[in-house]
């Protein structure tokens, strides 16, 4: 049994617009793995359905299952017990969970006192230690200061140790690193591969950016238009693309202009679940497209074990190897034409 199971989850806003229709993922104990997607892919609403927070007056289908909870059946109380132990989550804004008037100790060990009934002294010590295993400098005296004291990757650090207190199973890291610069972009993203080799925690890490996706996850999850256009091992997806839509990405990335390739990017604009053409949603901006694209939305394909692509017309698919041409040839009768 995976830690986190989400079996086709869709998920409908009153008046009929569908923000995320039958995405199927897991995750398992110590594993990073990761969504990617443009802005407005679905990305946040499919992670934070899953911890059981629904955008107001959205309804899910499908199940979600952490540790073998069923996420969209319980009942508030029972949430909560699951979100202050078995779950923690960390955004792009580290303010989101820190609060600015109040010292860090105050703040971490609140979190502590509430959810592990620690005394003062004991979750004062514990919260030297949270800080200390987040690699922040002199932790003691970083307790009594106020946020602002810190920068942004120093922050994080924190907003990451608050996370990390009441001991989770499964981490959700949305754009944790997107504002902040390539050098402290890497020393997060060593913290969470060390925490997780440490604690066998397992990371959900998303964010927009294949580059920073490459270095840290195991597999990858690709969404575009609230569906799923790709899945597997981070290699299977990265250097054996099979969806265009990830392809497309792929060549969009600064790195790739860097190698000396010309940076191409995806024109056309982003499908939203307001704008979700026909079809196959990524079918204005793909080259590939045929009719068929347009009517019939393609299903999630396995192409090889564990890859998945939901694309009708597979234009990277493997080509034949040697003994298969050969049984083409030997079964395409001769042109009597040509003297043998
Ligand atoms: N509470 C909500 N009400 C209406 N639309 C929403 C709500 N939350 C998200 N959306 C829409 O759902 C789409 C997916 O959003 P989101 O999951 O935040 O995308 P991502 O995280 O991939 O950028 C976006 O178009 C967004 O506008
Ligand atoms: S199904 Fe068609 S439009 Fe969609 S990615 Fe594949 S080729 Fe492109
Ligand atoms: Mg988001």
């Amino acid at each position: 049994m995976s830690l986190l199971e989400v079996d086709n989850l869709s998920i409908h806003l009153r008046g009929g617009r569908t923000l995320v229709e039958s995405v199927s993922l897991t995750v398992n104990a110590g594993e990073i793995v990761g969504i990617a997607g443009e802005s407005g892919s679905g990305k946040t609403v499919t992670a934070m359905t899953s911890l059981g927070f629904l955008p107001a007056g959205a309804t899910a289908t499908g199940e979600v299952r952490i540790d073998g909870a069923d996420m969209l059946s319980m009942r508030p109380k029972q949430l909560q017990a699951v979100r202050g132990s078995d779950v923690a989550m960390v955004f792009q804004d580290p303010m989101t969970s820190l609060h600015p008037m109040l010292n860090i100790g105050t703040q971490l060990t609140e979190h502590l006192r509430v959810h592990q009934g620690l005394k003062r002294k004991q979750a004062w010590a514990r919260a030297a230690e949270l800080l200390e295993l987040v690699r922040l400098p002199d932790p003691h005296s970083a307790l009594s200061a106020f946020p602002h004291r810190f920068s942004g990757g120093m922050r994080q650090r924190i907003a990451i140790a608050m996370a990390l207190a009441c001991g989770p199973k499964l981490l959700i890291a949305d754009e944790i690193t997107t504002a902040l610069d390539v050098t402290v972009q890497a020393g997060i993203l060593d913290l969470l591969d060390r925490l997780r080799r440490e604690t066998g925690m397992a990371v959900v890490f998303i964010t927009h950016d294949l580059a920073v996706m490459n270095v840290v996850a195991d597999r990858l999850y690709v969404m575009y238009g609230g569906r799923m256009a790709e899945n597997g091992s981070i290699s299977q997806v990265l250097n054996s693309t099979r969806h265009p839509y990830t392809r497309a990405l792929i060549d969009a990335l600064p790195e790739g202009a860097a190698l000396g390739k010309a940076l191409v990017p995806i024109p056309g604009e982003a499908a939203t679940p307001d704008r979700r053409p026909s079809g196959c949603a990524f079918h204005p901006r793909c080259v590939f497209a045929v009719d068929s694209c347009r009517a019939d939305v393609p299903r999630l394909r396995e192409l090889e074990d564990g890859h998945l692509a939901a694309c009708a017309v597979d234009p990277f698919g493997a080509l034949p190897d040697r003994a298969q041409l050969l049984d083409i040839a030997l079964a395409t009768p001769k042109d009597p034409r040509v003297a043998s």
